[in-house]
C-alpha cells in the first residue's frame, strides 16, 4: 500500500467539504486568512486518518467526512497560531498569516476555525453516546495540546532531558492523532478496546512523526517541506537530537561551539550546516532517526485488533510515511 498515493485520494475527496463549511462573510480578510491553510492544503493526514479508522473498524466512511473537516481545521488552526509563535516565515509554502496579514488577525482567524471545527461535529450523524466521547477526544487533545506547545515554547533556550522532550512532542502534536484516530474508530461505532488500540496507534505514531519533523527542520529541503529550516536551531529547540548532541559530543571545544550557534537568532546559513554536521558527527541525527523508527514499530503493533483490509493496510503505511517523507 502507498501512503502518498491513498493520501492524495482521500484529500482530493475532502477537497469539497473542507470548502464547503467556511461562507463568503465580512471582514473579507479574516475569511480569506482563514481559509489559507485549510484551502492551500498539506497532506492532510489527519483528516485520512479519522476516515480509514472508520473503514477499519466496519463503518460507514462517509459518515466521517465531517469530523475530518473538523480535526484538519484543528490543525490548521494550530499551525496559524503555532507560526506566529515560532516566528515562522513559510508555511505550505506560502506566508504565514501574521506575516502576511498581521499578528490579529492571524490570532482570530486561528479562533474561527477552532470554533467552526466544533460546530462541524455537532453536525455528526452518529448516536450520543459517541458524539459524547468524540467531543471528550477532541476537547481534551486541544487542551493537551496547548499545554505541550506551551512546553515547546518554555523548552526554547534551554537543554531539557529526552523524556520532558518526549512529553512535550506527545502533547503538542499526538493528541491530536490519537484524537482523529478514537474519534474516527467512534464515528465508525467501534468498541471501547478498538477505540483505545487505535488511539495507542495514533499517540505512538504522532511521536515518531515529530521526533522526524524536527529532522527534516534541519535537514529538509524548504523547497518540498513548504516551510522554514534552520529555525529551529536558531530559535533554540530542545529536540531529541539537540539533547543527544549535548551528551554526546567528545571534544569540549566543538561542544562549545554548537552551544554558540545554537539560540543564536542570527545564526548564518553555514553557521546552521555546522551544527547540523556536529550533530551527524556526534551520532545525533541517527539516534533521533532510530527513536522515530521505535515509536513507529510500536504504533503499528497496536493494530493488531484490526481486521484485515485496505484501510487497516493504509493505517500500517501512513504510520511508516509519518518517518519516511520529504514533506
Ligand atoms: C505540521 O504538521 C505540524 C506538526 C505537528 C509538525 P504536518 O506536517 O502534518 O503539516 P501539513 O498539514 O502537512 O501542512
Ligand atoms: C507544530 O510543531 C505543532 C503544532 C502546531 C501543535 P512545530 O512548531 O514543531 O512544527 P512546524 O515545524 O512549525 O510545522
Ligand atoms: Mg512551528
Ligand atoms: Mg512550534
Amino acid at each position: 500500500m502507498d501512503a502518498k498515493e491513498y493520501l492524495m485520494r482521500t484529500s482530493r475527496e475532502l477537497d469539497g467539504p473542507i470548502r464547503q463549511y467556511i461562507d463568503d462573510e465580512e471582514p473579507a480578510n479574516l475569511i480569506e486568512a482563514a481559509r489559507q491553510y485549510p484551502y492551500a492544503g498539506g497532506k492532510r493526514m489527519r483528516p485520512a486518518m479519522v476516515l480509514a479508522a472508520a473503514g477499519a473498524v466496519g463503518g460507514d466512511r462517509s459518515k466521517a467526512v465531517p469530523l475530518a473537516v473538523a480535526v484538519e481545521y484543528i490543525h490548521n488552526f494550530t499551525l496559524v497560531h503555532d507560526d506566529f509563535m515560532d516566528g515562522d516565515r513559510q508555511r505550505r509554502g506560502m506566508t504565514t498569516i501574521h506575516v502576511a496579514y498581521d499578528v490579529p488577525t492571524a490570532i482570530l482567524a486561528g479562533d474561527a476555525l477552532f470554533a467552526k471545527a466544533f460546530q462541524i461535529i455537532a453536525e455528526l450523524d452518529v448516536p450520543d453516546r459517541n458524539m459524547r466521547e468524540i467531543l471528550k477526544y477532541v476537547t481534551r487533545a486541544v487542551w493537551d495540546l496547548a499545554r505541550g506547545q506551551e512546553m515547546d515554547v518554555n523548552n526554547e533556550g534551554r537543554i531539557v532531558s529526552e523524556e520532558t522532550y518526549i512529553e512535550t512532542i506527545r502533547l503538542k502534536t499526538s493528541v491530536l492523532f490519537a484524537a482523529a484516530a478514537a474519534g474516527g474508530a467512534l464515528a465508525g461505532g467501534a468498541d471501547d478496546r478498538t477505540v483505545k488500540a487505535l488511539h495507542e496507534y495514533a499517540m505512538a505514531l504522532g511521536l515518531g512523526f515529530q521526533i522526524f519533523d524536527d529532522y527534516l527542520g534541519i535537514a529538509g529541503d524548504p523547497s518540498k517541506t513548504g516551510k522554514s529550516v534552520g529555525n529551529d536551531i536558531r530559535k533554540g529547540k530542545c529536540t531529541v537530537m539537540v539533547t543527544h548532541a549535548v551528551k554526546n559530543i567528545k571534544d569540549p571545544k566543538v561542544l562549545e561551539e554548537f552551544k554558540g550557534i545554537l539560540g543564536n537568532a542570527d545564526a548564518t546559513e553555514e553557521q546552521v550546516k555546522r551544527a547540523r554536521s556536529i550533530m551527524e558527527d556526534a551520532g545525533s541525527i541517527a539516534y533521533g532517526r532510530q527513536l522515530a523508527q521505535e515509536k513507529v514499530t510500536e504504533a503499528i503493533s497496536k493494530l493488531d485488533v484490526l481486521a484485515p483490509g485496505e484501510h487497516k493496510e493504509f493505517m500500517i503505511a501512513l504510520a511508516r510515511y509519518a518517518i519516511d517523507r520529504d514533506v
